[in-house]
Parts: C-alpha cells; structure tokens; sequence
C-alpha cells in the first residue's frame, strides 16, 4: 500500500499464490512463499437459520440452507463449540482463523508485536508458543515469555544493516505470531565459520501470522531507514498525542490514598522533602462502592476542596475510570447506558454481565460512535459531579477484564452489533482511552489537551494518552524488562509508556526502590505505584540517605523537562519514537542490534545498571559521549568499562547534540514555566551541535493555532545560534537563558553576544581546562528571540 520506489517492484504470481516486494534484483519480502495463506470461508450454522423468507428469495435461501448443511456435516471437534475450563464458546460462524506468511531475506532481527514482557529482539518461537496478541489481565506476568498481555500491536519491524521494513497486520481478533529463522542458535563463531567455509547461507527470518477471524489486510512499511519506517506508519495510525507538559513530570500514585487527609498529607510530604511532583493519583477505593464518576461520600466528602488545594500549588489529580459498570439501578451511569442500549450483548441478545470490582457488572460497547460521545458527555464538570479542571483520567481493566470470564476476559461470542466480541476485543481498550480523551477535551471546549492513562491498547492508541506495563513485580528482574517493553511500544508508534516505579506486587528492597526511581526518571511515563497489600513507600520513608537519592532523581527528570517536552513535540509530529532502542540511532551498526538495557532519549543515552561495575558499549560509530554529571567526555567504538556506585545514573550526552535544561527545581512543571534555560552543547571531533528548544503554554490545543515558540540551536564556526523553525508562529516567553555550558571546547579569549536588536555585549566566562568545559555565565537572551554566541 505503500508506494513503490522506482527501483522497486512487485512480482505477483498466481499458481500457487506468491507475491515478492523486490528492489533491483534483491527481494526484500515475500509473501505466501511457504504456502501458509489459509482463510475459512464463512460459513452459516444450520440453527441460525431462523429467518423468515419471501417466495422470490426462498430458492435462494434453499440453496445456502443447503450448503451450509453440507457444511455442517464435515465436523470437526471444536469447530462449531468450544470449551475452555467451565465456559462455552458458541461459535455462531463456526471456524473463520485466516493466515499468511512472510519470509525476510537477509534479516536475522525482527522486534515489535507488543506487548510481551520479553527481549527487544524477537525470538524464534520454533521450539515454544508463538508470540500471542489477545489482550487479557493477567495477573503475576511471567518474564521473558511470549504469553498475551494488556495490550496489542500487530506491528513488526525487519532490520539489518541495509533495510528497515515493517508488517501491520491489522487484525483485532486473537493473533499469534510464528518466528522462524535459519541462523537461529547458530552462534557467532558459527556464523564466522559458515562464512570462512563459504557454506553460509543467505540469513532469513520467516513470520508467520495466524488470526482468528476477519479478514486479511496487510500493510507493508518498505523503510529504508528506520525513520521511514515510523513515518509510514504514523500515516497509517497517526502520532503520539501531545501530553500537557505536567503529565511529562513525575506521578506520585497507590492504591490507595485513602482520604483527603492522607492526599494533604502525602502532598505536603513532597514539599517537606523538597521533591517535585505534578500529579498524585486515586485508585478504585476514592468511589463509592467501585461507581465510577463518583466518589466515596466518607473519605472523599469534598473533592473539589481537595482539587482547590492541589491547584492552588499548581499541582493535578488523577483519578481512575474503569469501564465495567456496576448493575445497579440507583446508580446513574448504569441507568442510563442501560436505557439507551449501550451495554455490549451476550449471545442470546441479553445485556451482558460479567464480575469486576463493583460485582455484577455490564460493559459499555466502546466500538458505537454513539456509546463514546455519551461517555465523553459523562465528563462535563456538570455531569461528573466533584470534578474540576486539574482532573484527568486513568482507564485501567479495559482489555476488558471480566473476572468470571474465560481467561479473565469477555466471552468471545458476546456482541457488538453486527460483530462478535471475537472479531473486535483487542481493539476495546482503544475505544475506552479514544471515548474518555475525547470527554476531557470537550469538556473544556476543546482548548485543554486530555491526559489519560490506559492499560490496554492496540495499533493507534498513541494518539489519545499514555500506556503503561501493567501489574509488574517489584523484582530487579522487572525492573529491567520494563526498558525493552518500553522499546518495543516505542517502535510500534506508542511513546508515551512507563512501568510501575517500585514494582506493583510486593515490596521492594531499598536499593531496589532507589534503582527504579533511578532508571524510570530516564523513561516517558514516569509514575510511582503499588499494590493495595503492600507497605506505604512514599520517597521519605526509607531513611534520609535514600531519600535523597530519589530526590536527586526525580530532580533530574525536572531539570530535563524542557528536552522531553520537546521530544514529545516531535513525536507528535512526526511519528519518531522518544525512547529509542540504539540500533535505531545506528542501523548500520550490528553491535547495537541486540541491544536493550542502553537506550536513548532523543539523542540522549541511559545506561541501566545495577552493578559496581558495567559495561557500556559506545557503538562502534566514531562517535563522542560526555557524562552528563561530571563531564567527562569517552570516545565511542569501545566497550567502556565504568564503575558505578548507590548514587550514579550513567547518562551520556552524545557529541553534537544541544540540550536545554531548568536547573531551578521547582513543586511542579507548572511552577517552573518561566524559569531561565541552561543550554549543555556538547561538541563533536568536527566541533558543531545542534538541538531543538520548544515552548508553549504547556496546555492547551493553542499550539496548533500557531502559538508556540520552536528554535534550533546550532554550533558551528565557534559560533553558537539561535534560528526560528517556526517564522509564522506567535508566542513569547518571559524565559532567558541564565547559563551556556560547552562540553570539549577550547579557552576562547573573548566571547561576544549578538541580539536580535544588534547589540554586541562581551559575556563573563570560566574555562575549565582539565575537562574542556566552557562556561558563560548569565548571556540572559530570551529565549525566543535570535541572537548568536561567537568564541573567539
Ligand atoms: C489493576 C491495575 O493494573 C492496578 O494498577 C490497579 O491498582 C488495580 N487494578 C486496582 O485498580
């Protein structure tokens, strides 16, 4: 569906089927070259020919009765019924799984089909289960496991040093994905050997998809570079939606708070302790009784007094929103949706009903247009009684979660209208986040951007909020998975993704805690939670010495905030992951293939370590990378070997690259809005960077009407500029820049600031030699306007 580059063609032969995307004389993929299309033709079962007939059809219908009556007659067990555990499965259109198969010459690395808690790099599932894309609550995940998650995205990404390319398989219903490979196990020196032999073959992965019902309709993503790829994508499901800058700090949630008192308290905690927090969090006990939209009458009597003083230190509130509504006909919102007809049906036309927090409960059919603009209306301030402008959502149990349905889930023979549950569950989670991002936009009439957190997801749900990993564990072996968890979203369009800081289950060991504080500031979504049974783990709570250490953490996500907000901007707009494995950095750098406990932000890298010593591998790319802490600036093409202790984060600042950062660390993003700039540039050997500055008003939709401020930064020349991007766009900022800091520069003899207005003033510097760190000192340039820094 892509087009096709001059270069490129598409042989399509018919007898047996095979289609070959081919560039010059190479094929970049085939499809159908094992021969493993299969699709069921629909079929009708003798029982549902209820209908009554007209003379003229009746012959017609004869016929089909008669057919599907041959139909019928070739049973095979679980064709027409199945059974799982206590639970029946009724089949109404009997088996309708379709297939195809794709083969990707000269690709050894697939990645993507999220969400899995498994390795970046995909592996060969030739001696296990395939990987399994059916949304499901799952308690106590397993690690390194193909088994089905919260949520799914039917997206692979091929690469190898030449290619990237993509499959969207774009299929809701249960999928498994095959991975099969002739270099699979064969070890490096294997692989030499083949190759010194001269008995290697061409490497090859072959995918395999295999879904249970609808139709097939595939999307190939030719790339070349993996940037095409996310760009082609982002055509097809659009891009991260851009977060309010607030959702962007820190989140302070459990389940649960258990009053307004232990909210006050925990907010003034965050002061005592001088840490910064934006959002804290109220999970399902702030109802009363598992209704959502309302709150608990005892301890939660006057939320909008609570929300005032949240407001009044320019901090939020989240609140959560689960969409099984409780069967109760004193509570409104069941009321409703029931007389209008919005609960999704069970097989026999009832509404259905399933068990959930609030016990009995019915599902609202978030596929109808019409159920989702009724739930968004539900968030007016009018309707969702106690709420204000500083509330914003979490959809949590949206797979859905049915406690007494098969693996947790909905029968896959309820209904949505004309659809079976079967053919749309994985996309109801999308639905749920789509239906309550739109109500927080409307009910501000469309100026404030939403934020709303989901657990379940599929293709596309970037484009309304956050995701996050789930019931995670607090268990170092958690801690680390959540970094290829979060590639893998990332490269499926879904940036905007985090893991529990802390471990949900259980309770972590200090270090533990102190780790995670540490790794989760470098990643999207950064939220502190856990579960109900486990001891209050609030920052302060483990001695001072640890205490600051999380403090210094949380600090570095705040001094940052203006890189991420402007790493977001550019998702938003272009479809390109924030957090990034590093191969995507460097596709043509196979040492970095496999790689997934290092990662960049941006151009920015963190290094996941626990250990007094790690290994670092700087990509075999010439390449500079300064230490974001002391400096220190190490050559790339190396395994650097660094020693690490309690209080390093090892984050690097690659050569070329200029960063704006806030070093006043304020009680929230909000309070931190016209604070000055600090630019770190860090040279390259070649002596230029470059970076971007983004500013808005942090909030609202006003962005795309024009109203921000986006600038690139460059260095070249011995001259540092500032350049407009955005000539017609229209916003000012009371922000300077208090501090230019210049990583591998040489002592200049005199530095001078040229204005927009033309002005020249000499700048107050230091030098440090022994780092070649150049520091000026107050330039005080606003921020939005042009001028340039010449060394001389
Ligand atoms: C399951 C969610 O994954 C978890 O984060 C939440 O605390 C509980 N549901 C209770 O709402």
């Amino acid at each position: 569906s892509q087009p096709v580059a001059p270069s490129q063609r598409v042989i399509v032969s018919a007898r047996p089927f095979r289609l070959d995307i081919m560039e010059g004389r190479d094929v970049l993929m085939s499809l159908n070259s094992r021969g493993l299309l299969a699709f069921e033709q629909l079929r009708m079962r003798k029982d549902t020919f209820s209908y009554k007939v007209t003379s003229t059809v009746a012959s017609v219908w004869d016929n089909i009765k008669r057919k599907a009556k041959e139909e019928e007659e070739k049973v095979e067990d679980g064709m027409w019924e199945e059974t799982f555990k206590s639970h029946s499965d009724s089949k109404p259109n009997g088996p309708s799984a379709i297939s195809l198969d794709f083969s990707l010459p000269g690709v050894e690395h697939v990645y993507g089909i999220p969400e899995h808690a498994d390795t970046l790099r995909l592996k060969t599932t030739d001696n296990g289960d395939p990987y399994r894309l059916y949304n499901l609550d799952v308690f106590q995940y397993e690690l390194y496991n193909p088994m089905a998650l919260y949520g799914a995205v039917p997206v692979m990404l091929a690469h190898n040093a030449q290619r990237t390319t993509g499959i969207f398989w774009l299929n809701a219903a249960e999928t498994w994905v095959d991975i099969s490979s002739n270099t699979a196990g064969k070890t490096v020196f294997g692989k030499m050997l083949d190759y010194v032999q001269g008995s290697s073959e061409t490497p090859q992965t072959d995918v395999r998809w295999i879904s249970e019902s609808g139709i097939i309709d595939v999307f190939i993503m030719l790339g070349p570079t993996p940037k095409d790829v996310f760009s082609q994508y982002a055509s097809l499901t659009g891009t991260q939606s851009f977060p309010p800058e607030a959702a962007v700090g820190y989140h302070q949630c459990r389940w649960n708070y258990n009053d307004q008192e232990d909210v006050t308290s925990v907010d003034a905690g965050f002061d005592e302790h001088n840490i910064p927090y934006d959002y804290i969090w109220l999970d399902i006990e702030h109802t009363d009784g598992k209704r959502y939209f309302t709150w608990d009458p005892h301890k939660f009597a006057t939320p909008k007094e609570m929300l005032q003083g949240l407001m009044d230190k320019k901090r939020k509130m989240v609140a959560i929103v689960d969409p099984h509504i409780k069967v109760d006909s004193n509570y409104k919102i069941h009321n409703e949706i029931r007389n209008r007809a919005f609960y999704i049906k069970n097989k026999d036309g009832g509404d259905y009903e399933g068990w959930c927090w609030p016990g009995s409960a019915g599902y609202p059919d978030f596929t109808r247009a019409d159920m989702r603009d009724w739930w968004a209306s539900m968030f007016a301030y009018d309707q969702y009684e106690g709420s204000m402008e500083n509330l914003y959502t979490w959809n949590d149990m949206n797979e859905p979660s049915v406690f007494n349905g098969p693996e947790v889930t909905m029968h896959k023979d309820a209904v949505h209208g004309a659809w079976e549950h079967r053919d749309v569950h994985n996309l109801y989670g999308f639905y749920v986040q789509m239906a309550t991002a739109q109500g927080l936009i409307r009910r501000s009439g469309g100026v404030e951007r939403p934020f709303v957190l989901t657990r379940a997801f599929f293709a596309g749900s970037q484009r309304y909020g956050a995701v996050w990993t789930g019931d995670n564990a607090a268990e170092w072996d958690h801690l680390k998975i959540s970094i290829p968890m979060c590639l893998s979203l990332g490269l499926v369009g879904i940036s905007f993704c985090g893991a529990d800081v802390g471990g949900f289950f259980k309770s972590p060991s200090t270090e533990l805690l102190v780790r995670w504080y540490q790794t989760g500031a470098y990643q999207p979504f950064f939220r502190a939670h856990a579960h109900l049974d486990t001891p209050r783990r609030e920052p302060w709570l483990f001695g001072p010495e640890n205490t600051a250490l999380i403090r210094e953490a949380v600090r570095q996500r705040y001094t940052l905030l203006p890189y991420w907000y402007q790493q977001f901007y550019h998702s938003h707009r272009t479809g390109q992951p924030i957090m990034r494995p590093l191969w995507v950095e460097y596709p043509q750098d196979p040492a970095t293939f496999a790689l997934d406990d290092e990662f960049l932000i941006g151009k920015m890298a963190q290094d996941d370590k626990h250990f007094t010593f790690r290994k670092l591998i700087l990509t075999c790319v010439p390449q500079v990378w300064f230490d974001v802490h002391t400096f220190q600036k190490h050559n790339g093409a190396q395994n650097l070997y660094i020693p690490v202790t309690i209080s390093s984060i090892p984050v690097f600042q690659r050569g070329g690259s200029i960063i704006p950062r806030k070093s006043r660390v304020r009680r929230s993003s909000t309070c931190m809005m016209q604070d000055p700039y600090t630019l770190y540039v860090a040279l390259n050997p070649q002596r230029t960077a470059e970076g971007e500055l983004y500013i808005d008003d942090g909030h609202t939709f006003n962005y795309e009407k024009k109203e921000f401020i986006h600038r690139k930064l460059f260095f070249a020349n011995n001259m540092l500029s500032s350049e407009n991007l955005a000539p017609d766009a229209q916003f000012s900022t009371r922000s300077w820049f208090e501090r230019i800091v210049i990583l591998g520069a040489s002592k200049p003899s005199k530095v001078t600031l040229k204005t927009a207005d033309g002005q020249e003033s000499q700048l107050e510097f230091d030098f440090d030699a022994s780092m070649s760190v150049l520091t000026l000192r107050k330039p005080s340039m606003n921020a939005g306007l042009d001028w340039n820094v010449m060394l001389q």
